[in-house]
């Protein structure tokens, strides 16, 4: 058995009046949250108002409006929210990907309240137990044959990314440039953005020319084709710049991009030719990370032995970059005051332990059942020619979008809206067709949600498909 220390710190949590205070604090918000049962919208009219007024209030200060009519009160149910004016919908797009374990989840309640005796935010120089046991706990979880060996903790998917780029060009230099697919998203900074492949993130922003495109897997084509096609343009590139690139860049489910995603075949051929000319395999994960059904994305592709670096965010409650040992760099290169919030770090790793621990991983655990779920009431919206209320499907695992009517940004745009104010909160994703995407919290959805949420999904198409024959008749 290895040794406990003991601290203060420690002797206070576990000690029976905090544990008391614990229990009661959990019990209350739960009593709380346990009220908040389905959707529920404000008729109040003096509430709405004074809503709208916080709402304009906040659009003035930001100096533009929010998507939605969004301000989230605080307190949830699973994959129900209470926003400010005391409605509930339910999330089905979570803060684009946060809370997969819903609202006011109670394991991660105690962890928060676990966290109360502690400083509030993290950082390099002095940082605490907890960024030792998340770290220790991921790095654990990394998978047979995954050479990844080491990790950094940072504040934003985005600064995980500026990280993994730098590890990799320090240890490739002076090759600095990088191959990237077409359609992915990498995050806004100003090396990012010009990864991201949407000239609407990067308006007025320089170009260092460092980034170069290489076609996705195409199912129009199939798999050999669009191998031959990857495989061309990363030649032409390669030919064009010898010596100049450092790495492929590869998000393994295109998230922003429309949820796209290859057969295995596809990242097995194109990471062995990227191997094969020295190209360091660098993952984005921030996206897919705990939503695949594996806990990494490339577990669930079976293509452990290949990457280099990985980032994730987003769901975890705090961002990583690991490194293989190759990729580990030298002092200096990388730090930064912040590396998260106690709260956030300690709730990372119950978010985890929640993921590997519950059965939502493997096959038939509960992600997988939840996703088929979704994608088997969506399919009832589909018709053969095409003339359903729903065109293509893609989803996998916790990633679930579908094509609504014509898959123009105007019927998303009005889906969204109707979907929003019926009680459902989804986003959309793609760059046309333009596609609903949601992230639903699986961590806690039923499937009598799913049924609901479905339901609500279907009535709202079927409405905008009426409105559109009666703007055309
Ligand atoms: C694949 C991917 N990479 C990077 C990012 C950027 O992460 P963040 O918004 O936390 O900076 C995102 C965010 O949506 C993402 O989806």
């Amino acid at each position: 058995m290895s040794f406990q220390l003991q601290t203060r710190s420690l002797l206070l949590r576990q000690s029976p009046r905090f544990q008391a205070a614990k229990q009661e604090m959990l019990s209350v918000i739960l009593e709380s949250s346990r009220m908040l049962q389905g959707v529920k919208s404000q008729d109040s009219r003096q509430v709405r108002e004074t809503y709208s007024k916080l709402l304009q209030e906040f659009s003035r200060d930001r100096g533009r409006d929010l998507y939605f009519p969004f301000l989230a009160s605080g307190l949830g149910h699973g994959s129900l929210v209470e926003l400010a004016d005391g409605s509930v919908k339910y999330d089905m797009i979570t803060g684009v990907g946060i809370h997969f374990f819903g609202h006011t989840h109670p394991a991660l309640i105690e962890e928060m309240i676990d966290s109360l005796p502690s400083d509030v935010m993290q950082g390099n120089l002095e940082p605490g137990i907890e960024m030792q046991e998340l770290l220790r706990l991921i790095l654990s979880k990394v998978g047979d044959q995954s050479r990844l060996k080491h990790g950094w903790m940072v504040c934003s998917g985005t600064m995980a990314n500026e990280i993994a780029l730098k590890i990799i060009r320090q240890k490739k230099a002076t090759a600095t440039q990088i191959l990237a697919f077409k359609d992915c998203f990498a995050g806004r900074s100003t090396t990012m953005q010009e990864i991201t492949d949407n000239p609407a993130y990067r308006q007025g922003q320089p170009i260092y020319g460092q980034v170069h495109y290489l076609p996705f897997y195409n199912p129009e084509v199939g798999l050999k084709a669009s191998i031959q096609a990857t495989q061309r343009a990363m030649e032409e590139h390669l030919c064009r710049y010898p010596g100049m690139f450092a790495c492929l860049m590869i998000e393994l489910i295109q998230g922003e991009g429309g949820f796209h995603y290859a057969p295995q075949e596809f990242y097995v051929e194109i990471f062995q030719f990227a191997k094969k000319v020295g190209l360091a395999i660098w993952v984005d994960e921030v996206q897919s990370f705990g939503r695949t059904g594996e806990l990494f994305a490339y577990q669930k592709f079976h293509l452990n032995e290949f990457v280099d670096v990985v980032t994730l965010g987003k769901m975890l409650q705090a961002c990583l970059v690991l490194y293989t040992e190759e990729f580990n760099p030298n002092p200096g290169l990388v730090a930064g005051t912040f590396s998260g919030s106690t709260v956030a770090l300690k709730t990372a790793r119950r978010v985890v332990e929640l993921l590997c621990q519950d059965g939502y991983l493997g096959e038939g655990g509960k992600i997988e059942k939840k996703s088929a779920r979704f994608v088997e009431r969506l399919s009832c919206l589909q018709k053969k020619d095409g003339s359903g209320l729903i065109g293509e499907i893609r989803a996998l695992g916790g990633m679930i979008a579908f094509v609504p009517l014509s898959g123009s940004m105007d019927d998303v745009k009005a889906v969204l809206i109707k979907l929003f104010d019926r009680g459902v909160v989804a986003f959309y994703c793609g760059h046309g067709p333009f596609l609903i995407r949601m992230l639903p919290p699986l961590g806690v959805l039923s499937e009598d949600e799913i049924d609901q949420v479905c339901a609500i999904i279907t009535e709202v198409l079927a409405e905008q498909a009426e409105r559109k024959k009666g703007v055309q008749s």
